[in-house]
């Protein structure tokens, strides 16, 4: 589904596994330093881009790639996801700001601002808790987002955090469309 610039499908499968499994026993988390272990240098993760197929990525489906060692989740959400994300006010957000390397630093946590400029159905964000650093399980969650397993908290249809203990909202990397069919994160 994904092909990348340095991220092999062993690895990239061993987080579909990880996040699998921590769906399925509740409470076990993954602490992203320990997936860190398995990846390149420093030098080669500095240069490293990720591209995504998304042609295969069905409505509603969640896939988790690997871009500079990191998980980093895109989401082809429903128009139900959208309408519900951009009922949420500003002003019920825990964290009001983007946090989207694309956008300039202050930019409002809309949900325009979190998804992808005129493909709104595509979420790209880093899949790394902005609590203590776990990867969070998607389609989980009072909000129908990701839910962290760790201290319980919970992020909505934009990635925003809506239930803490965790302080940000999900970065959003940079990237870009390099076709319709393809993402290019880096
Ligand atoms: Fe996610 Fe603590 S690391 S809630």
């Amino acid at each position: 589904m994904a092909t990348t610039g340095t991220a092999e499908t062993t690895r990239r499968d061993f987080l579909y596994i990880a996040t699998g499994a921590m769906g399925a026993v509740g409470a076990a988390a993954l602490v992203w330093p320990f997936v860190s272990q398995l990846q390149p240098d420093a030098s080669v993760l500095a240069l490293a881009s990720t591209d995504v197929d998304i042609s295969q990525i069905a409505e509603g489906q969640i896939v988790t790639v690997k871009w500079r060692g990191k998980p980093v989740f895109v989401w082809n959400r429903t128009p139900e996801d959208i309408a519900k994300s951009k009922e949420v006010a500003l002003s019920a957000l825990l964290d009001p700001i983007a946090r989207n390397a694309n956008l300039p630093p202050d930019a409002p946590a809309t949900d325009e601002n979190r998804a992808a400029p005129d493909k709104e159905r595509w979420l790209v964000v880093i899949g790394i808790c902005t609590h203590l650093g776990c990867v969070p399980i998607g389609h989980a969650g009072e909000y129908d987002g990701w839910f962290c397993p760790c201290h319980g908290s919970e992020y909505d249809q934009a990635g925003r955090v809506r239930r803490g203990p965790a302080p940000t909202n999900l970065e959003v990397p940079p990237y870009a469309f390099a076709s319709d069919t393809k993402i290019t994160i880096g």
